[in-house]
């Protein structure tokens, strides 16, 4: 059976944000603690007790962006119990997840602003810190935001200084809580409407106050996947500005007090590694959810700014297995189903490069979709990373439209059906052309002609899983099996790229001009 993407170079949708690529790290399980803290542990490499086998796999990716500490945990947690001198900082409850190995709900504050701040440097990534808006002020959060940005002598400066930090940290994405509908508070939409403007009132005091100089601070609020609840929340939000001078919102103007609007969207069929066949196409039904998650989001947001004016954030996404629970610190097998749902997600953002300004996989080590797992020994590379590293090529690419033709699994019971290839294609500055494709079909090939519209007489591939169950998961021992391979790429006389896809495969084609 032949599919055939028909690449419309002349339609550009925008630019792909790197951000889009980003991460989301949560003290959730072993994703900060023995993920990615280890402390005095010295059975693995470390600088300044991070864990680096696994600061050098996420350094080969890029990660552009890391969201921290939660999640849930970021409306319960203080950050001053973070800072300091580790041997005096309070060992508290984890109120929803248990940590490390040891299934206690339990939080050493060991690792803290300082140590986040720092993991970020050692990876080159942007900060995206999330307050807590549920259970405190915000006094704490603008004491937060002086204490990692400010660049005068203030005796919260003084004691970064004294952490080993005397110049600001720069701090560019700020998230005013977390799921604040759910576990961030169960606010009603109004009622986060005005804690989210007396938050962001306060910490946009701190935008022309920030070290570095280019550093200009940006807010983000939490969303829900309803419309309804999201006009409210928007509704209740312009509220405010009845009575006093400025725009919160905007109302057609430009937006004073929110960046980016977030959303989340997790999903599941079956388990993790037991699952019919049925439930293995089901999965990708429940996943392009997410299309219509985003759809939704931008309509309802271009009813109050100009679009464009706030960016959109899925900044937790991914699957989540029944196995996965909070005592286990969300752990399960991360397999090659898992990574094609991470190419359709992908395939979705780029589709909607106009409105989407970053992405956070849930999450980074060990916990659910991660990309990177570990013991005590050492840490390797789950099928999701190579779906990140094939497809980081087009970040800061011009995304455009594809025309995909080929057939679909139906889902009655379900709100979308299943397209069995997934593809999306950008354009470099030097106009190259670059072009993801999976193949979901269980256990047939699928030729994919791709129609390149340009001049190009050959192409080079990359395949990822074309040896590979899709039932198969990441070990310690196996990790390598699911390396990239290169792969054929036949050029025709008609300009026509034809590539013979594997089953459960995802591949890469890159067209020079
Ligand atoms: O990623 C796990 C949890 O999922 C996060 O803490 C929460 O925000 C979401 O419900």
């Amino acid at each position: 059976m032949s599919s055939t993407v028909t690449v419309k170079r002349q339609n550009s949708i925008d630019r792909i944000d790197e951000q889009l690529y980003g991460h989301f790290a949560e003290h959730l399980g072993r994703c900060i603690y023995g993920g990615l803290w280890v402390g005095e542990d010295d059975r693995v490499p470390t600088e300044d007790g991070i864990r680096m086998d696994t600061v050098e796999l996420l350094e080969e990716l890029d990660i552009p962006v890391l969201r921290w500490p939660g999640g849930c945990f970021a409306d319960d947690y203080h950050w001053k119990d973070g800072i300091g001198p580790r041997e005096e900082r309070p060992t508290q409850r984890n109120l929803w997840w248990a940590q490390g190995r040891e299934e206690a709900f339990i939080e050493p504050n060991d690792f803290g602003t300082d140590e986040f701040l720092r993991l970020c440097e050692l990876l080159e990534t942007e900060p995206y810190l999330a307050v807590n808006v549920g259970s405190s002020t915000p006094e704490e959060a603008l004491d937060w935001i002086e204490y990692c940005n400010f660049d005068e002598e203030t005796d919260l400066t003084r004691r970064r200084a004294e952490n080993g930090h005397s110049e600001p940290y720069g701090v560019k994405y700020w998230g005013i809580g977390n799921e604040n509908w759910g576990c961030g508070g169960r606010f009603a939409p109004a009622e986060y409407g005005d804690e989210y403007r007396r938050f962001a009132n306060y910490l946009r005091g701190f935008r022309n106050h920030l070290a570095p100089e280019e550093t200009d601070a940006e807010f983000i609020a939490c969303g829900h996947l309803t419309d309804d609840w999201n006009r409210t929340f928007l509704e209740q939000l312009n509220a405010g500005m009845e009575f006093g001078p400025g725009t919160f919102l905007g109302m057609g103007a430009p937006a004073e007090l929110m960046d980016h609007f977030s959303v989340h969207r997790y999903y599941q069929a079956g388990g993790d590694t037991e699952f019919s066949d049925e439930q293995y196409y089901r999965i990708f039904a429940r996943a392009r959810q997410l299309a219509g998650d985003i759809d939704r989001a931008a309509s309802t947001l271009a009813e109050y700014v100009p679009t464009g004016e706030v960016g959109i954030i899925v900044d937790e996404w991914g699957v989540w297995h029944p196995e996965a629970t909070p005592d286990n610190g969300l752990e399960q097998a991360n397999t090659v189903r898992d990574a094609l749902t991470a190419a359709g997600a992908f395939d979705i953002m780029h589709d909607r490069a106009d409105v989407v300004s970053m992405a956070n996989i849930a999450q980074t080590v060990n916990v659910l979709q991660c990309l990177v797992e570990t013991d005590e020994e050492a840490a390797w590379k789950t099928p999701t990373y190579h779906v990140f590293d094939l497809y980081n090529d087009h970040a800061g690419n011009t995304a455009v439209e594809t025309d995909i033709e080929t057939e679909t699994k139906v889902f009655h019971d379900e709100d979308n059906d299943v397209p069995l290839v997934s593809a999306s294609a950008s354009v470099t500055d030097n106009d190259e052309l670059y072009v993801t494709a999976s193949n979901r079909h269980l256990d047939e090939t699928r030729t994919l002609e791709i129609e390149a519209g340009g001049e190009a007489a050959s192409a080079s591939g990359t395949v990822l899983f074309a040896d590979s169950d899709p039932r198969a998961y990441s070990t310690k021992d196996n990790a390598e099996t699911f390396e990239p391979e290169s792969i054929a790429v036949e050029a025709t006389d008609d300009g026509t790229f034809v590539v013979e896809i594997p089953p459960a495969s995802v591949v890469g084609v890159t067209i020079p001009q």
